[in-house]
């Protein structure tokens, strides 16, 4: 999970704090890309920071033992790209598959699990997932034809192929870290994704699932969509009574923790959080 980067447009308020620790309505935000981690069923994570904000993850997260996983943290020393996450984190990836999510992507929505599984379960290659959005200029776009292959992939290109964004999670096999390593900055001087994909799709193994209408993808990048983030938790959390993107309660219905673990966890926060931790137990 890549947590680190500049948070520049969300000066001065990520002066001095990570922008994946602001809140989104109730949490931290980087309780939403954690969790769809958990329910993807990945329990071995690496947390990438930067130096001066890594121990404020390591006291929100600890070793991820209390949510029945292992959660162990790296620094990137300056922001190089999103696919630096592969040479910083290579001795954690030790040669295995790897998910990449980025801290700052929210995701919700049903038959999210599923879709991570059948991702998850590849076995080779590389699988993106991509979301309909109006301007997609500020992203990676795919180009998908009829029969869902992806023909093309251009980041933040000024005349987009298609309206669909690449989204900030990604599936990759063991190719992954040699693809990174041969990579050379681009114009902005990072790593880019967009290569990395664009090598798999060279070889013809990129994979796209399209994330529907029906399931949410916002990013917290800027001060509008953080707002906007929050307010769309405070209202679906609000009508239905179940939180989005509460680590405890996934870790709990995936069976990583047992109902002891959870009452330890609400009476460390004893407000309406707490309380909602203990109804689950019934
Ligand atoms: P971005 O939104 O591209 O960059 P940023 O967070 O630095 O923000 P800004 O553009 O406003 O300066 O990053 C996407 C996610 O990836 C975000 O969660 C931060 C993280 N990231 C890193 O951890 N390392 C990096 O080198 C980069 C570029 C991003």
């Amino acid at each position: 999970m890549l947590a680190g980067g500049s948070g520049m447009r969300l000066h001065p308020m990520t002066r001095a704090v990570s922008k994946q620790l602001l809140p989104v309505y109730d949490k931290p935000m980087i309780y939403y890309p954690l969790s769809l981690l958990l329910l993807a069923g990945i329990r071995d994570i690496l947390v990438v920071t930067t130096p001066h904000d890594a121990e404020s993850f390591v006291r929100l997260l600890g070793d991820g033992s209390q949510l029945g996983v292992s959660i162990r943290y790296a620094v990137q020393p300056s922001p190089r790209g999103l696919a630096d996450a592969f040479l910083v984190g290579e001795r954690f990836i030790d040669g295995d598959d790897v998910a990449l999510i980025l801290g700052d992507n929210l995701f919700y929505g049903q038959g999210l699990e599923a879709m991570l599984r059948v991702a998850a379960g590849e076995p080779d290659g590389a699988t993106i997932f991509t979301y309909p959005v109006r301007d997609p200029t500020a992203y990676g776009v795919a180009e998908i034809d009829a029969e869902g292959r992806v023909r093309s992939i251009e980041e933040k290109p000024a005349k987009p192929r298609s309206t669909f964004a690449v989204t900030g999670l990604y599936f990759y096999d063991r190719q992954v870290v040699d693809i990174a390593r041969s990579l050379t900055p681009s114009g902005r001087g990072e790593l880019e994704i967009t290569d990395v994909n664009r090598r798999y799709l060279a070889q013809g193994q990129l994979r796209a699932q399209q994330f529907g209408r029906g399931v949410a993808w916002l990013d917290t990048g800027t001060p509008d969509a953080l707002l906007q983030a929050g307010h769309f938790v405070e209202a679906v959390q609000n009508r239905q009574g179940w939180k989005i993107a509460c680590l405890e309660e996934v870790a709990w219905r995936k069976g990583y923790i047992d109902d002891a673990q959870v009452r330890a966890l609400a009476a460390a926060s004893p407000n309406e959080y707490g309380s909602y931790l203990l109804a689950l137990l019934g």
